[in-house]
Parts: structure tokens; C-alpha cells; sequence
């Protein structure tokens, strides 16, 4: 086994590269409010997807969607549009959008969830130890990102892009946990995942 960084120490140095010590805000004409809209045009009203595949950023930690953010910028993490909508972010833009994000409401989860269905979800969500990680609520913490009323569509795409390595994280947690999950199990988590308030 290589040996990893615990979330914990990886945010450190992260919050080294992006030099998180304080730094003078350089000012930029507009409210985060006002240039937010060109973020809603994907990722919907207060960050609400409306959109296939798309995620919903509300309620979403601080800490992850910086990372994330880092990464788009960086190209370390690949979906053409965003690697766009980001690139000219400085490491303050980059840090008041993740900050923004945090503070939007978390996305409502649908309120139509099979009994049996759910129950089969959350028994593998306790199985494969995901509410250790995301938190028992599936709400997240730090770097690990809320999963809770995510859309369902983007989160059994995005399970099976980790699952086939396509998606490289920050960290490779994702990968090893689900190399023994089938793909209807995915199916099932994504869909009590995303039914969670
Ligand atoms: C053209 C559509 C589009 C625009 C515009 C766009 N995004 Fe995205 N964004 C996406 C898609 C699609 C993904 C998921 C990519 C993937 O599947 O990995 C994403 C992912 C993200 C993520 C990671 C979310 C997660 O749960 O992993 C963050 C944070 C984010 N976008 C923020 C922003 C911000 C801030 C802006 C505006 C500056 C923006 N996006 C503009 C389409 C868009
Ligand atoms: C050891 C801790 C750990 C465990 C266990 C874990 N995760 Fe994760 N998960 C993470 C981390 C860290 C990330 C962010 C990785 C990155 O940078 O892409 C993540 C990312 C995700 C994402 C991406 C969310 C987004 O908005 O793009 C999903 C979905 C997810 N995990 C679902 C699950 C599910 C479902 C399980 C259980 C089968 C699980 N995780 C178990 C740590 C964990």
C-alpha cells in the first residue's frame, strides 16, 4: 500500500499551495452575487440543478469545492466548460466562490423514495462505510463533499467514473472504496443518496 495523506494533512499543504495565510483581497468589480450568474446558467438557481448530470453546489463544504475549483483550474479535473469558467479565477476568486457556495441552501431531495429501495440503499451506504467518510447524514465534512440531495443522475455518473478510474480525485479514497461494488448497488446508493435531506 502507498502511503497517503489523511484528508486532513492533504487540505494543509493544499492550503499551503493556495497560500490560505492571509493574503490583501484584490478587489474585482463585481459581487460574487453578480458573477455567480454565470454559473447559474449549469448549476441552477442558489446552485440548485436543474440539469441532467450537472451537480447542485448548495450546502456544499467550503473545503471540497475549493479543491475542486483548484483542480478545474488546474486541469486535473477535465470537463471542458468548467476547466473554461474557471481559468482566469485567482487563488481569492477561487476561495470566495467556494465560500459562497457553502452558504447556499443545500439542494431539496425528491420526495417520491420506494420504501424497499431506500432500505437497500442505506443498509449498502452502512456497508461500504460511505456515512464514515460523508458523515453519518451524508452531508459531508472538510474535503469530503455532501452527497445528501445530490442529483442522482450525476452521482451514479460520477460513482462510475471513480469506479473506472475516469474522475481522479484529490485523494484515491473513492477509487479503492468502490472497486468491490457492483453496479446496481451504485445504482441503489445514488438513488438513496439523493433522497436524502
Ligand atoms: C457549461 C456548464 C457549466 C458552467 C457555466 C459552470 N459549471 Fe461548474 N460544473 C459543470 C459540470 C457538468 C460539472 C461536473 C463535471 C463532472 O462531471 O465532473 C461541474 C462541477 C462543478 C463543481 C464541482 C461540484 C462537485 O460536486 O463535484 C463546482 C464547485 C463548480 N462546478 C462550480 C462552478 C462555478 C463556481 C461556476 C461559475 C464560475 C461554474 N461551475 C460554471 C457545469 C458548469
Ligand atoms: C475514506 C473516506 C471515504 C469513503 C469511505 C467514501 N468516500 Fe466518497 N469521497 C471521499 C472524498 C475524500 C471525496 C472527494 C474526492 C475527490 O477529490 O474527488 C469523495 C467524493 C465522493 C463523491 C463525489 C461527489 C461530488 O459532488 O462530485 C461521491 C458521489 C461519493 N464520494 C460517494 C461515496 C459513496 C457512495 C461512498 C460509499 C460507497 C463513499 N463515497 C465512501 C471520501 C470517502
Amino acid at each position: 500500500m502507498p502511503s497517503r495523506l489523511s484528508p486532513r494533512r492533504a487540505l494543509a499543504c493544499l492550503g499551503l499551495v493556495l497560500g490560505l495565510v492571509a493574503q490583501p483581497l484584490p478587489t474585482r468589480g463585481q459581487t460574487v452575487e453578480k458573477r455567480f450568474e454565470t454559473c447559474i446558467v449549469c448549476h441552477g438557481p442558489n446552485g440548485q440543478s436543474q440539469i441532467p448530470e450537472i451537480p447542485s453546489l448548495g450546502g456544499q463544504t467550503a473545503p471540497y469545492a475549493l479543491i475542486q475549483l483548484f483542480m478545474f483550474r488546474g486541469k486535473l479535473r477535465h470537463f471542458e466548460p468548467m476547466n473554461e469558467a474557471v481559468k482566469d479565477f485567482t487563488d481569492d476568486d477561487l476561495r470566495t466562490f467556494s465560500d459562497y457556495i457553502a452558504k447556499l441552501p443545500p439542494p431539496q431531495p425528491p420526495q417520491d423514495g420506494d420504501p424497499t429501495r431506500l432500505a437497500v440503499g442505506r443498509a449498502l451506504v452502512q456497508k461500504f462505510r460511505c456515512d464514515f467518510c460523508h458523515a453519518g447524514n451524508l452531508a459531508g465534512r472538510d474535503n469530503v463533499p455532501r452527497i445528501a440531495g445530490q442529483r442522482e443522475d450525476f452521482l451514479l455518473k460520477t460513482l462510475r467514473e471513480y469506479k473506472a478510474n475516469v474522475r481522479s480525485g484529490y485523494d484515491a479514497s473513492m477509487a479503492d472504496v468502490l472497486v468491490p461494488i457492483s453496479d446496481q448497488e451504485l445504482a441503489d446508493i445514488a438513488y438513496y443518496s439523493s433522497r436524502q435531506p
